[in-house]
């Protein structure tokens, strides 16, 4: 039946009306909120071009994650800024690393929390590229050699979920053999498994220092053009053992999570990424978007394309508008 028998207006009316035929929702259980930490006492380097985010030392990221955790935050994603770089980002592997000591302190004061540990070399590596160097390229088999000893690394320290962003081919089955021979068998994988070379990443290489100091990252990221590529990559990851998949960027590629969703009954992250954040804060600072409401929409819109999970910079404020009974 059509108009004027049928008028969608009709459910529209009221808030309530719209509320009962809503179809999409989202609770802080589907916000993970990332954290920088870096060495130091009492430290929180404000970050620029990500206003609300900064670079923690471990006590102050303790107390962050506390208070997170009380807004309903369940998980965290860990980024480290080490003491120290090398040519193959050794300090990431370290029992003694930043994340490692980050990890501990928040097994021990915030128990509960589900900790995700970020598994890359960008943030350890003296070139800022996510691997070992041959010439000028990144080596992928000797990179996900590392990749693999900086997971039993992570796992050991406390990690929860082990999260690989490196891009490198083969590294899921390396990672779960290397958990698996060092008794994480039990430790899940969410493979950052489509992850774009992307602009949008741009405030968080401020956050994490962790710039390329040449060329870029196109020779192991995906090529933003590519749909049936992103299948591919997810369609591999699942076969190495992924438990969960991530899309990175999160906004501009609601086209690949809703293929994803369609394709595979694994549990779906979105990673909702600094630009992303970024462009929000900078709009809404100037008056130009309604900042709360804006963001809203983007998270329910990312739950929409299908994310169970939804990584944002914004966790925290998310949550703070949920529980004040935010409703569109
Ligand atoms: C590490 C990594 C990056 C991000 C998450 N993990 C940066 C990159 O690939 O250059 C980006 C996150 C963000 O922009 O918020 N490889």
């Amino acid at each position: 039946m059509a108009f004027p028998q049928t008028r969608l207006r009709r459910f529209r009316k009221t808030p309530n009306l719209r509320r009962i035929v809503r179809e999409t929702r989202f609770t802080p259980d589907n916000l993970a909120l990332p954290l920088f930490a870096c060495p130091g006492h009492g430290v929180a380097n404000a970050i620029s071009s990500m206003p609300g985010v900064y670079q923690h030392s471990v006590d102050r990221l303790v107390e962050t994650a506390k208070e997170a955790f009380a807004e309903g935050i369940r998980t965290v994603l860990l980024f480290g800024i080490p003491e120290s770089k090398d040519a193959v980002g050794s300090s990431s592997w370290s029992p003694d690393g930043i994340v490692q000591r980050a990890l501990r302190a928040l097994t021990a004061e915030v128990p509960g929390l589900i900790k995700v540990a970020d598994v890359c070399f960008c943030e350890y590596t003296d070139h800022g590229h996510c691997g070992v160097l041959l010439g000028a390229e990144v080596d992928n088999d000797a990179t996900v050699e590392n990749l693999a000893r900086q997971s039993v690394s992570l796992a050991e320290a406390g990690a929860d979920v082990i999260a690989p962003s490196d891009m490198m081919d083969g590294r899921v089955g390396a990672i779960r053999q290397a958990l698996d021979a060092a008794g994480f068998a039990n430790t899940p994988i969410l493979s950052y498994a489509v992850k774009f070379a992307s602009g949008f990443y741009g405030p968080f290489r401020e956050a994490a220092e962790s710039a390329p100091k040449f060329g870029d990252r196109r020779a192991y990221q995906m090529d933003p053009a590519n749909g049936r590529e992103a299948m591919r990559e997810a369609a591999l990851d699942v076969e190495e053992g992924a438990d969960m998949l991530m899309v990175k960027p999160a906004l501009p590629y609601l086209d690949i999570l809703a293929g994803l969703r369609q394709r595979f009954d694994l549990p779906l992250a979105a990673y909702h990424v600094s630009g992303e954040y970024a462009m929000l804060k900078a709009a809404g600072e100037r008056g130009w978007i309604d900042y709360d409401r804006v963001l809203m929409e983007t998270l329910v819109a990312i739950r929409r394309a299908g994310a169970d999970l939804i990584f944002t910079y914004a966790a925290r404020e998310a949550a703070r508008l949920l529980a004040a009974g935010w409703v569109e």
